[in-house]
């Protein structure tokens, strides 16, 4: 039976955090496990270099370490392919040809442009930088994947996607890309110590890698619900950051916390003692994992370069295809 290509990827920018094993590698992991798919992740190293080409010192090493992250997370590469953006020229070439296509209105309109560009500032107001939209779509047809693991958010790049593939047959007249649909992570937006959504941008992220005591400093700095201020002050654990770790934590006696928080008969402290001990205890195995790859460093750049070697092989098929529907000599 023909496998179900799925394709994904991260931006290097350092290590990863909670929300990225909760929302994207919790839910990698159970694709590349099940047998009719075949998964492909990558470090999009170029990408990352459109936002912090100014850095660029340090996109190899942020590369390295979220590929640590990945594997001691448990992506296995005997499962799937994994693999670093600019290991694979074939995705460029591809975008050269896509570029060729691209109506400029088509990536100036992308809502999250100008929003980016506000955030971010003028450094990103770059060709590159407008060109994000072609290079991700040309990052899932040079594979021709037809499930793309994502978030909410990324939902706009995917339908740009498929009108990209659409208008490639159109003007070339040979079907050659399917049209690749988004699998929807299930995680609601991770909040992070401040209750907005975790990011490192601000700064209110746990990383998989931080030691047990950062995680128990982080936590007791975590935002609660504010009209419980003493320890017998009912609670609303509904919108609480705190109580949606904890029912992910301590799926067991999560109906306990609630309970009790709900009565004033647990405090906040308390709380956040018994979150810590529970995401301590779960990334125990995580971080030795990820301390014995890091000493194999070796290792690790032989993973990725195998895994290169399966990628580039896969995006040259397309690429043979491509060219020819181009008319190229
Ligand atoms: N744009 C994605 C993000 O910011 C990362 C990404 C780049 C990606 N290329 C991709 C995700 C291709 C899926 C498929 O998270």
């Amino acid at each position: 039976m023909k496998k179900i290509r799925v394709l994904s990827g991260m931006r290097p920018t350092g290590k990863l955090h909670l929300g990225h094993l909760l929302g994207a590698i919790k839910n990698w992991k159970s694709l590349q496990s099940q047998d009719k798919y075949e998964c492909f992740f990558f470090m999009a190293d170029w990408h990352a270099l459109s936002t912090a080409y100014r850095h660029s010192e340090h996109i190899a090493q942020n590369t390295i370490e979220v590929a640590l992250d990945y594997m001691a997370s448990g992506l296995d590469p005997e499962k799937c392919t994994f693999y670093v953006h600019s290991h694979v020229p074939q995705i460029a070439e591809l975008f050269i040809l896509y570029a060729m296509i691209t109506p400029t209105a088509w990536v100036t309109r992308v809502p999250s442009y100008k929003g980016q560009i506000q955030e971010l500032g003028e450094d990103i107001d770059t060709y590159g930088f407008l060109g994000y939209p072609v290079l991700m779509a040309c990052d899932i047809v040079a594979f021709r994947a037809e499930r793309v693991p994502v978030g909410k958010d990324q939902v706009p790049h995917l339908e740009l996607t498929r009108e990209m593939v659409r208008r490639f047959h159109f003007i070339f007249g040979k079907e050659i890309f399917p049209e690749p649909e988004a699998l929807l992570t299930e995680t609601p937006l991770v909040p992070g110590l401040d209750a907005r959504k975790m990011s490192k941008s601000y700064d209110n992220a746990i990383y998989i890698s931080d030691e047990p005591d950062v995680i128990q400093k982080k936590i007791k700095t975590f935002f609660t619900d504010p009209e419980k201020i003493h320890m017998g002050d009912p609670g609303h654990p509904e919108g609480c950051p705190v109580f949606f770790f904890q029912k992910i934590y301590n799926v067991d006696i999560a109906p306990e916390i609630e309970k009790d928080c709900k009565a004033g008969k647990l405090g906040c402290v308390a709380c956040k003692k018994k979150l810590s001990e529970s995401i301590i205890k779960d990334l125990a195995p995580i971080q030795e994992k990820r301390r014995e790859l890091a000493s194999r460093p070796e290792y690790i750049k032989e993973i990725l370069m195998s895994g290169a070697e399966v990628a580039r092989g896969v995006a040259e098929e397309t690429l043979v295809l491509a060219r020819e529907a181009v008319h190229l000599l």
